[in-house]
C-alpha cells in the first residue's frame, strides 16, 4: 500500500488527487493517506482511500499509520526549521520501524541554500541517506501559485518590491509539482536518487513583473530591495518574524542565482514538460470576462 503524508495541505491532497487519476485501481485498498485531522478527510474516505490519523509531533500515532506501507510519501511540514527537522526524523524512524521499503520525500530545488526554509530540507536529506532506507527526494522548485500571493497586493500599487536581485526563477504549479510526485511514486523503477521538478526555464522578477503587467494590463515594475527592508515590511503586515526573515533570506538565495537551475527530470517523470511561464500568467492574471 502507498500511503501519502499531510494529504490535507495543498500538495498532499493533489499528490492524491493525480495518484488516483494515474491509477483508479488504487482506491481498491492500495492507497492512504494520513492526516491530523480525520474529519477533514471524509471526502477521501467515502472514496476509498485509507484514511489514518498521525501527528509527527506526537510519535505515538506514527507507528499504527505507517503499519504495513510499503511506499511512503512523506510531505514536508510547515513551521520554523527545528520543528520541522524533528518532525521529519520522527517520522523517518516510524517508517523504518514499520518497515517501509522505500520514502519519497518532497525537498526543495534550493535545499543546499543558505536560508532557514532550506535547513528542514538538509536535515531530512541528510537523514534519509543516514537511515539506508531507499528513496527518492523530489526537490520541488518555488510554487508559481505564489505568484498571486506576491503580485496581487503590488498590482494595486504598480511595484513589485522583493531582494531578489536580478536572480532567476524557474517557476512550477502546485498541481503539476504534485503529478510529478505521483508519477514518481508510481513508476515502477526510478533511475536516480535526486530529482529537481523545475520550469522549463528560469526568469528574473524584471521580466516576470512585466509579463503579469501585460497579461492583467495593469502597470507592475519590480523594484529590488534590500532582505532587512522586505522583512521589515512583512513584519509591519503581521508576519511572524521568524517566517518574515525565512522568506527574505529565500529571495536572498534566488538573488544569489541558488533557484535558477532548469532540469527535465519533470518531463522525465511526466511524459511532458510542465506549463510555460507565460501559460501559468495567464492562468493566475487574466481579466476573467463577465460571467
Ligand atoms: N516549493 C515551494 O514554493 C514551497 C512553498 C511553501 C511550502 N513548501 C513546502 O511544501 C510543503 C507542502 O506545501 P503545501 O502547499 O501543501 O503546504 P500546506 O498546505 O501548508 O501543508 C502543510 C502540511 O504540513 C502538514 N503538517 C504540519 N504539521 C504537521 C505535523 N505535526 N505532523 C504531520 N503533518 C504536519 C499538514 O498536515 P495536515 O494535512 O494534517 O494538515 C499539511 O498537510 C510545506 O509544508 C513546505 O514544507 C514549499
Amino acid at each position: 500500500m502507498i500511503l501519502v503524508t499531510g494529504a490535507n495541505g495543498q500538495l498532499g491532497r493533489r499528490i492524491v488527487q493525480h495518484l488516483i487519476a494515474r491509477e483508479p485501481s488504487l482506491l481498491d485498498g492500495g492507497l492512504g493517506v494520513s492526516v491530523r485531522d480525520a474529519a477533514r478527510a471524509n471526502e477521501l474516505a467515502s472514496r476509498g482511500v485509507i484514511v489514518r490519523q498521525a501527528d509527527f509531533d506526537q510519535p505515538d500515532s506514527l507507528a499504527a499509520a505507517f503499519a504495513g506501507i510499503r511506499r511512503l510519501v512523506l510531505v514536508s511540514t510547515d513551521g520554523p526549521a527545528a520543528q520541522r527537522s524533528a518532525r521529519h526524523r520522527r517520522a523517518i524512524d516510524a517508517a523504518l520501524a514499520a518497515g517501509v521499503s522505500h520514502i519519497l520525500y518532497t525537498s526543495f530545488l534550493g535545499a543546499d541554500c543558505p536560508t532557514e526554509l532550506a535547513v528542514a530540507h538538509r536535515d531530512t536529506e541528510a537523514a534519509l541517506e543516514h537511515s539506508g532506507v531507499a528513496h527518492t527526494v523530489l526537490r520541488n522548485t518555488l510554487y508559481a501559485d505564489d505568484l498571486r500571493y506576491l503580485a496581487e497586493p503590488a498590482l494595486t500599487h504598480g511595484v513589485l518590491r522583493l531582494p531578489a536581485g536580478a536572480g532567476r526563477v524557474s517557476l512550477v504549479s502546485r498541481d503539476e509539482l504534485a503529478q510529478a510526485i505521483a508519477a514518481a511514486t508510481l513508476a515502477p523503477r526510478l533511475d536516480k536518487r535526486v530529482y529537481e521538478l523545475t520550469g522549463q526555464a528560469a526568469f528574473p522578477y524584471a521580466d516576470i513583473a512585466a509579463r503579469i503587467a501585460r497579461v492583467s494590463g495593469r502597470p507592475l515594475a519590480y523594484e529590488a530591495v534590500s532582505a532587512d527592508a522586505y522583512a521589515g515590511s512583512l513584519v509591519a503586515r503581521g508576519v511572524p518574524a521568524w517566517h518574515a526573515d525565512a522568506q527574505a533570506g529565500l529571495f536572498a538565495s534566488v538573488a544569489a542565482g541558488r533557484l535558477a537551475p532548469v532540469s527535465h527530470d519533470f518531463a522525465a517523470l511526466v511524459g511532458h514538460p510542465p506549463k510555460s511561464l507565460d501559460c501559468l500568467i495567464h492562468e493566475y492574471f487574466a481579466p476573467r470576462s463577465p460571467a
